[in-house]
């Protein structure tokens, strides 16, 4: 079948927009709109398990430090995440209680596929979460669980990083599940904040003209930094990875808290700092670190909804998102980071879907 832009300019525009329906579809090949805790992934079980491991690449490796902090707080089990090329030549520790995670849109990711390798038939079981169910990666590993998001064109990862986490969601669920952790009832309350995400993040993605605008501005830039705390830590650096990719200006992640260790001192009026912050526990501290950066003349993107923009004043640039479940807030924050990088690329006229130097899988070490 030829897969065609459908009347997008870009296949990274048609694919950031088909994530509300590949979310739903996702969601309803794994059973999630009526089918409770029975609805939860197949084929593994957390209950034994004494780590879980998440191993993947690039944008895969996002999802992975976002899944980590569900993993911890739903189930309570011990994770670590690595990137493929560090993974394998580590000495990572195994044991024959670990479950390990690849995760690649590709499945075909050299690094990644030999990682599964270098773990297979030592640990309790190898999960694949993949796009391509034909893939190497998929045919290898004990259990694969399909991303259901169709072909992605752009070499930068949108709609697959969505159905990546939405995958790592419900087995975080299940592992919490399996340990006793999470009952029927917050499971299911759980459940019911994924069946919401379809629609939250077509609201997201209805603020065109707010990602242009401000996208008009950091694209006038030679360096930005996001920031972020929790969560939103993950989605910072993945932010700043798309805008390295597609938009080619020098962005950098750091964890909000971290800012005072070092990057305080690039902060001066030429420094856009692209700070999210959704109103949840951390959001008081985020915004401390903000007035830090604010002090310093620093310029101000900050992404929250309509209660953080209240209670906080002096930001320049706001968006403003969907008030939700901190749990489903990376779903959501994952359209900013998408749409920033996009327009920013845009107004600086790079070749979004084949960005120079970058290739969509990488086959070699
Ligand atoms: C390449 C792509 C990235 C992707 C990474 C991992 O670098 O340009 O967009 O995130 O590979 O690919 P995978 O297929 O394993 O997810």
């Amino acid at each position: 079948t030829r897969i065609d832009k459908s009347g997008h300019r870009h296949f990274m525009a048609k694919e950031m927009a088909e994530q509300p329906a590949i979310l739903k579809a996702a969601l309803g090949f794994y059973g999630v709109p009526n089918s409770g805790i029975s609805g939860l992934p197949e084929g593994v079980d957390f209950a034994q398990a004494d780590r879980v491991i998440l191993v993947a690449c690039g944008t895969a490796h996002y999802a992975c430090h976002v899944a980590k902090y569900w993993f911890e707080q739903i189930a309570h089990v011990p994770v670590e995440i690595d990137i493929a090329s560090e993974f394998r030549y580590r000495a990572p520790v195994l044991t024959a209680k670990t479950i390990a995670i690849f995760v690649s849109q590709s499945g075909e990711t050299a690094d990644t596929l030999a990682a599964l390798r270098h773990v297979k038939g030592k640990i309790a079981q190898t999960i694949a979460v993949v796009n391509i169910p034909t893939s190497s990666i998929a045919r290898e590993a004990d259990l694969a669980l399909p991303l259901h998001a169709g072909p992605e064109i752009s070499v930068a990862s949108t709609k697959t990083f969505t159905a990546q986490l939405l995958v790592l969601a419900l087995l975080s669920l299940k592992a919490g599940v399996d340990r006793g952790r999470l009952d029927a009832k917050a499971c299911d309350q759980h459940l019911e904040a994924l069946q919401t995400v379809p629609g939250y993040v077509a609201q997201a993605l209805d603020r065109e003209d707010n990602y242009r605008s401000i996208a008009e501005i950091l694209a006038k830039h030679d360096d930005v930094l996001f920031l972020g705390r929790g969560l939103m830590y993950p989605l910072s650096l993945e932010a700043a990875l798309k805008f390295k990719e597609i938009s080619y200006i020098h962005a950098e992640a750091y964890a909000a808290g971290e800012l005072k260790h070092g990057p305080i001192a690039l902060i001066d009026k030429n420094l856009p700092v692209v700070v999210m912050a959704p109103r949840d526990d951390l959001f008081g501290k985020t915004i401390s670190n903000m007035q830090e950066v604010m002090a310093r003349s620093g310029k101000i993107v900050l992404i929250s909804d309509k209660a953080g923009l209240n209670a906080t004043g002096g930001a320049e640039y706001t968006i403003t998102l969907p008030a939700v479940p901190s749990f489903i807030s990376p779903f959501v924050y994952s359209v900013p980071a998408q749409m920033l990088a996009y327009h920013t690329a845009l107004a600086r006229g790079t070749d979004v879907d084949q960005p120079r130097n970058l290739a969509k899988s990488v086959t070699v070490e």
